[in-house]
Parts: C-alpha cells; structure tokens; sequence
C-alpha cells in the first residue's frame, strides 16, 4: 500500500484528484467507481475545477457507485443517487446514463446485485476505485461481521454507521437501516483502489487496516491483499 500523509484535508482532496485526473487523461475511457459521504466532497470539487478548466472530460467515462441506501427514492435528498448528482455529476461534461449507483428501491436485490457486478465486468472491470472508511473500519457498507460477502448485495447497518450517518438526517430514525452494497470481491477486482481518510475519528480505523492482520473485523483490512492501493490521508487520521 502507497500511503500518502498529507498536511490537510485540502491537500489530500488535491492530491488525490490529480491520481484520478492522471488516469482520466491517459484513458478517457476508464471506469471510475466512486464513493459518497463527507470524505471525497472535497476531491470532487478539484475535479469539477479541473473539468471547468478544460484539463479533463468525462464524456468518456463511465461511474459505479458503491452503494446506496435500502429503501430509499433516488429523488430522496440523502439518497446516494443524490448525492453524486449534486456532488459531482451536475458539474461534470459526464453522460448521466453512464453513471450507475446501486438501485434502492430494487424488489430483487440478488438478481440486481449479480448484473451490478457483471455490467462493471462487462464495462471491463474498474480501473479505479474510491473509497471511504468507516470510523468501525467498514468499507461501502461491508460492515464488520464474521464473514464478508463477495458479490453486490443487501446489509443492514450497524447502530455505529446509522449513529455516524445521522448527521445528514433530520433525525436518527430517519436513516435507513439497511444498504444496497458492492462487496468486497466486487472492490477488490478494481485495477487501482484509493482509500481516502481525514480526521481523528479516522485514526483508529486506519491504525487497524495499517496492522498486520487481515481481519473480518475491519473490513478495510482486505485491502492490505490488493496489489495498487494508494491511501491518502491527513496527519490527524495517520498519527491520531
Ligand atoms: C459511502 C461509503 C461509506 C463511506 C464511509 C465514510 O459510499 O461507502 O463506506 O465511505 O462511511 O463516510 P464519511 O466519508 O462520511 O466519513
């Protein structure tokens, strides 16, 4: 794992983006597969700059999404669909039909979950994907578990992720308890993975996927088997 400390969380947002915005250029074509939540909001405001800019386009590119919440309307205002509208894909050159998040109204989630994986594999699997991190260590909704399913699928949260995620809800009744989630083979067959992490509620997790076990316990710590994993992070969530 390439791990990359960064002063701050602007500088992170930066530095990844240019990872991001170097591939983009090299293969206008690629597959990005993106993650929601506070994290990347700042990397994807430095790739709206630099699409503004002229110095990339995304008409090329196709998005997979991680994950969304179950059962949620896209329209919803917290729904993930949502979010990578405002966030990102409302700024961007993209063609919106190429980009794909996990449908949260499915009534089939095994069917759905199978074609999610086999569309990215049919698009030519993920050239790079982002992520988040848990402050439990969950990666998409994988959460911490005896076992860790494969393949896109259907999870309930923990109470630890629905207490985390309450802050973007009017209350924490309102947050949906279950997720419509990529697993951790379908994150681990990306080409290239960057696991993005700012704060010292981070710290823990972090310390935990940087040991030296693989655990089910935390999820992220999968990623230490993945042979181009790129963390960056700022000091606050390295040195705690
Ligand atoms: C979001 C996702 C989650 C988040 C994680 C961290 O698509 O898959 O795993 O990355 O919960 O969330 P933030 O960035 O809000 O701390």
């Amino acid at each position: 794992m390439k791990i990359i400390v960064c002063e701050n969380y602007a500088e992170m947002s930066a530095r990844a983006a240019e990872l991001i915005a170097e591939l983009v250029k090299a293969k206008p074509d690629c597959v990005l597969g993106l993650a929601t939540g506070s994290t990347p909001v700042g990397m994807y405001k430095e790739l709206i700059s630099k699409n503004e800019a002229g110095e990339i386009s995304f008409k090329d590119v196709t998005t997979y999404n991680l994950d969304e919440y179950y059962p949620i309307e896209p329209t919803h205002e917290q729904s993930y669909r949502y979010f990578m509208n405002v966030n990102l894909f409302d700024h961007i050159d993209i063609n919106k039909e190429k980009t794909f998040v996990p449908n949260g109204l499915t009534q089939n989630p095994e069917e759905e979950g199978a074609a999610y994986d086999a569309a990215i594999e049919a698009a030519g699997g993920v050239d790079l994907q982002v992520l988040g991190i848990g402050q439990n260590g969950h990666i998409a909704f994988n959460e911490p578990d005896d076992a860790l399913i494969a393949g896109t699928h259907i999870t309930s949260l923990t109470e630890d992720t629905i207490d985390a995620n309450s802050r973007f809800f009017a209350s924490r009744d309102d947050v949906p308890t279950r997720a419509f989630t990529m697993g951790i083979g379908s994150i681990m067959k990306a080409k290239k993975i960057i696991l993005l992490a700012n704060g010292k509620n981070k710290h823990a997790a972090i310390a935990k996927m940087l040991d030296d076990k693989i655990t089910t316990q935390c999820p992220a710590t999968i990623l230490k088997a993945h042979a181009d994993v790129y963390l960056f992070c700022d000091k606050d969530a390295y040195n705690g």
